[in-house]
């Protein structure tokens, strides 16, 4: 098992802004990032990422509604999910979640509709990729009441390394970004540190988050080698080890 390549685990390319879609992807071959999984966040994002997912070789989607979208979920948009998780190229159900950040006048309808994507992971048997800003304890609530079955991934991480413990035995997955470059992260560095490798993801969350030495510009999936490297050199192992151990993860938890 030689996995040298890196995956970018949520990575919102359709809405990078100042290159091409075709330099996107060959920024990130040229760069070792071999897999790209693209999250869908409004209803119309869906068909848009489900596409795009049909028309690369090396690209993924997950299908959801984003929290802060969440006023976007309807029946019909849960059977269209249906229809296009028999592709193989849906990697899981995302991004879902909760969002306290941006809007908390609809916290209830958010965790309605987080509820039925997670009953909608479970019918399906499919990963989810989860968003939660601001909302630790309702998400891991949720979570552990309504989640049956489906492995779960706390994509981009931003609670503390007690909270990543509590994720760790619950089961959970937990995927890193860009953050963790940053100088007075030191939070994320802890959690980059302790949680188990065999439990860690990489992603870049573009065109968000973008790593140092890039910070405050456009993110994009080559990218996703400083927060690698940066990792690599907290943990004190090779970029090769902390490649192959990811890559490895990613591959298993998304059958991709
Ligand atoms: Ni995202």
């Amino acid at each position: 098992m030689n996995k040298n390549y890196l995956i970018d685990t949520h990575s919102h390319i359709n809405m990078i802004e100042n290159i091409s879609l075709d330099e996107i992807i060959k920024n990130a071959e040229q760069n070792n990032v071999k897999k790209i999984i693209i999250p869908a966040s409004s209803a119309s994002d869906i068909d848009i990422v489900y596409e795009l997912s049909q028309k690369y070789e090396n690209i993924y989607c997950y299908l959801g509604i984003h929290p802060e979208e969440a006023k976007d979920w309807s029946d019909l948009i849960a059977n269209k999910i249906k229809i296009y998780a028999k592709s193989n190229k849906v990697a899981g159900i995302g991004e879902i979640g909760l969002d306290y950040y941006w809007d908390k006048s609809n916290i209830e309808l958010q965790k309605e509709v987080f509820i039925q994507q997670i009953q909608l992971a479970n019918e399906l048997n499919l990963p989810m990729n989860v968003h939660d800003r601001e909302a630790h304890k309702d998400t891991f609530d949720i979570l552990k009441e309504y989640n049956k079955s489906s492995k779960v991934i706390m994509h981009c991480f931003s609670g503390s390394a007690e909270f990543a413990n509590e994720c760790i035995r619950e089961g959970f997955y937990i995927a890193l970004g860009g953050v963790v470059t940053f100088k007075n992260a030191k939070k994320m560095k802890e959690v980059a540190i302790n949680i188990p490798l065999e439990r860690l993801l990489l992603e870049t969350d573009a065109p968000y988050l973008t790593p140092v030495p890039y910070r405050g510009k456009e993110n994009q999936p080559a990218y996703i080698k400083y927060t690698a490297e940066e990792i690599a050199k907290l943990r004190e192992i090779s970029i090769d080890e902390l490649t192959q151990i990811t890559t490895s993860n990613a591959e298993e938890i998304l059958s991709i």
